[in-house]
């Protein structure tokens, strides 16, 4: 299956647009991170270790990894942003496709992402997801922050 990768390609091809599209990404989570860790802060007990899915350049990511010493935090997304990744922060990053596979971990997260896709393509997303962590029962766990849109 072909994705439609619209802006993604874009940012690929023009570094310019790339970064400005990151770096306001990483602006954004720096305001709404905040938020998540204050008052939601409790989704991260039990969490060993996370992936951030489509993570961008990790500013959610590493809002996580220096506000809960205990996880270790990483983060999947394209080859081309990936290799933007700031050197020297307590997360890993790594450079993959969500639409092939996501790496193990305890529990992943998706912030902004799956508003973008078709539902064919936020299933496949998170069927990748689930593969990635180990059962609910074993602690696995699904977090995602985004909006939801309403059509009239
Ligand atoms: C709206 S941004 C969200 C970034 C980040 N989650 C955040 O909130 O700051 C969507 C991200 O999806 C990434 N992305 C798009 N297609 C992807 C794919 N097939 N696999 C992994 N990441 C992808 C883009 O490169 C971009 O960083």
């Amino acid at each position: 299956m072909q994705h439609e990768r619209g802006p993604w390609d874009l940012a690929g091809q023009n570094p310019a647009f790339g970064d400005l599209f990151n770096e306001g990404m990483v602006s954004d989570s720096s305001f709404i991170m905040k938020i998540v860790v204050e008052e939601f802060g409790g989704i991260f007990k039990g969490v060993t270790s996370l992936i951030d899915v489509a993570g961008g350049l990790g500013g959610a990511a590493q809002a996580i990894a220096k506000a809960f010493l205990h996880v270790k935090c990483s983060v999947l997304d394209l080859p081309h942003v990936a290799a933007n990744a700031p050197a020297s922060t307590d997360v890993k990053y790594i450079a993959g496709n969500m639409f092939e596979s996501v790496p193990p971990a305890n529990s992943v997260f998706l912030k902004w992402v799956l508003h973008d896709w078709s539902d064919d393509e936020c299933v496949k997303i998170l069927e990748n997801c689930r593969r990635a962590i180990p059962p609910r029962h074993e602690g696995g766990m699904v977090i995602i922050l985004d909006m939801v849109v309403f059509f009239f």
